[in-house]
């Protein structure tokens, strides 16, 4: 079943600016201090509202998406800071060469928020990225673990109990497919579900492509509960039991976000 802000993208870009405010920034902040002056990317930006407490603190900030029409969203709803030159919205490939000769080694932090669980071949994609920071620059990554109850992204299926269950994702692909089909989803919502089976992303995996990218963990944080269900569903946010954090793969069956900051 959609839930509203799926339906309506005032909903989501204010989630994004509340979750942005109360939990991406202050995380950042911890290894890398903010403020006017820092340049902050973020890929997969979507509506734009997860960079408004970073401009905010006098940072300037580009973001960029596959998604032209969430790119015309952020730039209708921040049409002043665009004008005022404090962000710019960018509908383009990052491995353009427009786009590889304009950011080589151009920002301080890069943030990925519920991004990477989206994008294919993580093991070229994250190298990469480390070319467009500059030195001591750091990358923040808060994605859901593959495994966790709804790691298919069960939230966009438009029938209740498509949507509501958890774990069926990780069935082999044509029971999957089926379930979806016998519930009623459409065909571009099973296409999207296909797809993030396809590029999911487990903790163990994502810190063994950090490690390989020759890039180090500065920070981590788990979530039993994240963050952003406090703004979407109202619940209290909970961080992941110590000792749960240390079992690897059990952890990504009850841990529904992980935040990182690498450098
Ligand atoms: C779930 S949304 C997250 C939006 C926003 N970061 C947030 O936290 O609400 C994922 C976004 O990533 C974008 N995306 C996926 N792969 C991408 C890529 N390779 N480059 C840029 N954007 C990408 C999608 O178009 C989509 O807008």
């Amino acid at each position: 079943m959609a839930l509203k802000q799926h339906l309506d993208y005032k909903v989501r870009y204010n989630q994004q600016v509340e979750n942005s405010a109360a939990y991406v920034l202050p995380f950042i902040e911890k290894t890398m201090p903010l403020g006017k002056g820092k340049t902050v990317l973020e890929v997969g930006t979507g509506e734009g509202g997860v960079l408004v407490p970073f401009m905010e603190k006098g940072s300037i900030c580009v973001g960029v998406d596959l998604a032209s029409e969430r790119i015309d969203i952020a730039n209708e709803m921040l049409e002043k800071d665009v004008k005022e030159g404090k962000v710019e919205f960018l509908c383009q490939n990052i491995y353009d060469e427009a786009f590889t000769s304009r950011f080589k080694n151009y920002f301080d932090v890069i943030i990925l928020k519920d991004v990477i669980e989206h994008v294919y071949e993580q093991e070229k994609f994250i190298p990469y990225l480390k070319t467009l920071l500059k030195p001591g620059g750091q990358i923040f990554f808060g994605f859901p673990p593959w495994y966790m109850p709804f790691g298919g992204h069960q939230q966009v299926c438009h029938t209740k109990w498509a949507s509501r269950i958890p774990y069926y994702h990780i069935l082999p692909r044509p029971l999957h497919k089926a379930i979806l089909r016998m519930s009623g989803e459409d065909e571009a919502v099973i296409k999207d579900q296909m797809e993030i089976k396809d590029t999911q992303i487990t903790i163990e995996r994502f810190e063994r492509i950090i490690k390989q990218s020759g890039l180090k963990v500065l920070n981590k944080q788990h979530y039993l509960i994240n963050p952003i269900y406090q703004f979407k569903f109202g619940l209290t946010p909970r961080k992941q039991w110590a000792p749960l954090t240390w079992i690897p793969f059990l952890r990504n069956f009850v841990t529904t976000c992980v935040y990182y900051t690498v450098g």
